[in-house]
């Protein structure tokens, strides 16, 4: 299972980029607007899409953009206008009527789509059928309402595998490593974790004790 970051966030990027294990990036809009936020000056197209290039040159893989267009004929021009942005750039779509249309164009003009907002094994299938190459269902929001989003995981996994259809799975609105754990052992292409997570699936007290006796039992025999 690859690892993702979910975050519009530079740094943090930069950051687990350096680790040697991160595969792609996830914005959406308000992650996007999270780095915009309180800075005075109105959020530009021109200024965007150099934070995208940028995120795309440091993640060297795919990064997906989310449309904030509602209407089809309009995602299909702001998808063709982010998908210009980078080569590594995934056009990311609502699942709504609007969105299924918008997918079906982009990907038949060659644009990667990634569909998003699934909470259905049914949305996942038609969000196939539209031609989109990543399905991402929510986790987190899934488990938020009391229901089960390993269940959800599991069933959109085995739909894709038995249906044998063209389309990554990346396991989205992770909250926490267990959700990393379990998307990885039901079979998730990817999962996609705010930076906090990336940084908790290293830590562990055991490793650190370790570390720290093995380097006092170092210091005293040293050559
Ligand atoms: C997916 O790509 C979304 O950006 C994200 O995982 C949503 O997570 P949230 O439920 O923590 O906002």
């Amino acid at each position: 299972m690859e690892l993702y970051l979910d975050t519009a966030n530079l740094e943090e990027i930069r950051e687990i980029a350096a680790w040697g294990v991160l595969s792609g990036v996830t914005t959406n809009p308000t992650l996007v607007a999270k780095e915009y936020a309180g800075r005075g000056a109105k959020l530009t197209e021109e200024v965007l899409f150099a934070h995208l290039r940028a995120i795309c040159e440091v993640a060297k893989g795919p990064v997906s953009a989310e449309v904030t267009a509602l209407a089809a004929e309009a995602m299909v021009e702001e998808g063709l206008r982010l998908a210009a942005i980078h080569p590594h750039i995934v056009v990311k779509l609502p699942t709504t009527e609007e969105g299924l249309k918008a997918c079906k164009r982009l990907s038949s003009q060659g644009v990667k789509v990634n569909m998003t907002l699934i909470f259905s094994a049914n949305q996942a299938l038609l969000a196939a059928r539209a031609g989109a190459a990543y399905v991402s269902p929510f986790l987190g929001r899934v488990d938020d309402i009391s229901w089960d989003g390993g269940e959800l995981l599991r069933e959109i996994v085995e739909l894709i595998q038995v249906q044998n259809l063209p389309v990554r799975v990346i396991a989205a609105s992770i909250r926490h490593p267990r959700h990393v754990t379990e998307a990885a052992l039901l079979g998730a292409d990817i999962a996609t974790m705010p930076y906090a997570v990336f940084k908790q699936l290293l830590k562990h007290p055991l490793t650190d004790i370790g570390l720290r006796r093995f380097m006092e039992d170092w210091e005293k025999v040293k050559p």
